[in-house]
């Protein structure tokens, strides 16, 4: 076993380059890479794999692209801290709703979340011209992040991206490339992610899916109709009625092996010859069209005779016939149709295609009255998305029972809303996590006259109405609905506060590392050990368990994880908690501050646990 100084958290993605290193140990020389001994070694494997003329080499570029890609790599310098009280049903449940700006809290779960979601969905801001994007901080993330929560300014957290901006674009695709990166690696190998987007960057998108999920994984562009009625703008050549669901997997094979969900059944079924096996639809039995099939005569009931070509041959139509699966519509002389059970194709589920109606997947007004009603006054927020539709993701998905739905710009929160729905129908426990910024409500809107300052109150309080709404709806619910709220906040650890980038601030600042305290002013053992957690890659739904003794230990366990992690941060560890770690505690993690073991100690546990000092 080992003894380890608490390190800051490392570089995201830190392991391909020590895959690079172990793949071509020649390219590497002092710690540094040479592409010209790179390019001969891979050269040697594969001359084609070569690009001959780098500049002109195909690829979306834009201006920031490079620093883009840093921030998808800056190890997370924040924390997130658990509020108690702002949830509902907080100790029974997984579903987790993060206050916070979405990059840093996608650095942040990293590690726990690691290939560990089954499906994200984000609707970002479409860069209409009119919409407000986050500008990241490159240094200091976390401070910046928090001093801007504070300003009330106008602009509050975003800033507004007109398209008479220079770097209209480019502003957008710097603030999606690297939360895109980030969320990739989140995603187990048979996840789906779905992005919603007009044409204002869905060429841009696409070109950038294609650049980080790979071509390959492209699963398929859905038009949704989101207007359920017919505009008529006569400054308009064409009216806006749609928009879009790109889906990607993070590796196709592997969706497929696992298997892609099905939609609820569509198209009308009824029964109006009273066929005992219940409801039925038809499809025509002559092949249309471009079909190929077989020729022969059919005569209906009233004697009309047809010679077409027919989707089966004469004896599989002879045994549809004497089943009762062939009806000549227009009262017997119509052409027969194949008559399909409601049941049968219930059981077989419905694939989805690429055309979404409003009909069937909701639509903007039919989310806006969701909202409504919840909230009790209109225009609480602009444009959510209806449940319907997020639902209806979720199932071709294929998301069961235990998985994690995220959603990193969750507006108002209809995909937790989504997924308590979906629950509640098929009584499976999905579970989510949600993140949305705190950005200030316009002061003129209704939201604010209702006391709402910011969005994250919106969601936080749809998260909660929904719950009581479901909860009435079905007085012996089976289904336990719940989330609790984490926050964004600066790290607890002094030695992890006093960097920008990836040195220390200040002399002073460095000085103040020699403070007594490991800590940062203001923090509580719990604040600490949910930030080691997600630290040591521990998923924030894990058991948590505090024994009090000589000192005061926290145990923190997760089946994803194959050992505990024991933290003691009081000033001095005694004799009784060190016995008792070596006797119960074999093989697992023990994390202490420094000075709270001697050398003898250390040494001790050392030999029947890893240990590490913070
Ligand atoms: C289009 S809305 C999502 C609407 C949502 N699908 C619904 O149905 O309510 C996008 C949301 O992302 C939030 N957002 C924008 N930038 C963010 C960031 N950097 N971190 C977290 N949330 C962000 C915005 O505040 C906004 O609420």
């Amino acid at each position: 076993m080992t003894i380890e100084k608490l390190e800051r958290p490392s570089r995201i993605d830190e392991e391909r380059i020590q895959k690079l290193k172990e793949l071509f140990p020649e390219a590497f020389a002092d710690g540094k890479v040479n592409f010209a001994v790179l390019r001969e070694e891979i050269a040697g494997l594969d001359e084609e794999l070569l690009e001959e003329n780098e500049e002109e080499a195909y690829g979306l570029r834009w201006v920031g692209k490079k620093e883009a890609l840093r921030l998808a790599f800056t190890p997370p310098s924040g924390t997130l801290k658990r509020v108690h009280g702002e949830g509902v049903n907080e100790e029974n449940t997984k579903n987790i709703l993060i206050e916070g700006d979405n990059l840093e809290v996608l650095r942040l779960l990293q590690k726990s979340y690691k290939s560990s979601i089954k499906m994200i969905y984000i609707d970002p801001p479409y860069n209409t011209g009119d919409d407000f994007i986050y500008k990241d901080d490159f240094k200091d993330p976390v401070d910046k992040y928090l001093q801007k929560t504070k300003q009330a300014d106008e602009e509050g957290l975003l800033t507004s991206n007109p398209k008479t901006s220079g770097r209209y674009h480019a502003n957008w695709l710097n603030m999606m490339y690297p939360r895109l990166k980030l969320a990739k690696n989140l995603l187990k190998d048979d996840g789906v992610i779905f992005i919603s987007i007009d044409e204002h960057e869905i060429f841009n998108l696409m070109l950038i899916m294609n650049e980080i999920f790979g071509e390959e994984n492209f699963e398929g562009l859905i038009t949704w109709r989101r207007r359920h009625n017919q505009p008529n703008d006569k400054t308009k050549m064409i009216g806006k009625v749609s928009e879009y669901i790109l889906a990607y997997a993070k590796n196709s094979q592997k969706l497929k092996e696992s298997g892609v969900g099905k939609i609820g059944l569509t198209g009308e079924f009824s029964n109006p010859d009273n066929d005992p096996r219940g409801d039925w639809a038809s499809k025509p039995w002559k092949a249309g069209s471009g079909q190929s099939g077989t020729r022969y005569t059919i005569i209906s009931p009233t004697g009309v005779v047809f010679n077409e070509e027919w989707m089966g041959d004469e004896e599989t139509y002879k045994k549809l016939l004497e089943d009762g699966r062939i009806f000549f519509p227009k009262n017997g002389s119509g052409l027969p149709r194949k008559k399909y059970f409601k049941f049968e194709r219930e059981e077989e589920g419905q694939c989805a295609t690429n055309w979404w109606s409003h009909e069937e997947f909701g639509h903007n007004q039919g989310a806006n009255d969701q909202l409504t009603e919840l909230f009790g006054f209109k225009n609480i927020f602009s444009n959510p998305k209806p449940t319907l539709l997020i639902k209806n993701l979720i199932r071709i998905a294929n998301v069961k029972e235990d998985d994690i739905v995220l959603d990193f710009f969750a507006g108002s929160g209809t995909t937790g809303h989504a997924v308590f729905e979906l629950n509640q129908e098929d009584l499976k426990l999905r579970n989510f996590i949600l993140v949305q910024i705190p950005e200030l409500t316009p002061e003129d809107s209704e939201a604010r006259k209702h006391g709402y300052e910011n969005i994250f109150q919106i969601t936080k309080e749809r998260l909660a109405r929904s719950i009581s709404l479901l909860n009435d709806s079905s007085k012996d619910n089976p289904v336990p609905h719940g989330f609790s709220v984490y926050r964004l906040d600066k790290s607890n650890l002094r030695k992890w506060t006093n960097y920008i980038g990836d040195s220390v601030v200040s002399l002073e600042e460095s000085l103040d590392l020699l403070n007594l305290s490991p800590f940062n002013d203001g923090w509580t053992e719990e604040d600490v050990v949910i930030e080691l957690m997600l630290h040591q890659g521990y998923p924030l739904d894990s058991q948590i368990e505090q024994i009090s003794g000589e000192n005061t230990l926290w145990i923190v366990k997760h089946d994803n994880v194959p050992f505990n992690m024991i933290i003691c941060l009081e000033n001095q560890i005694g004799k009784e908690t060190i016995g008792l770690l070596i006797n119960q505690y074999k093989n697992h993690l023990f994390i202490c501050v420094d000075d709270a073991l001697s050398d003898q100690a250390k040494i001790l546990l050392s030999e029947t646990m890893k240990v590490k000092t913070i």
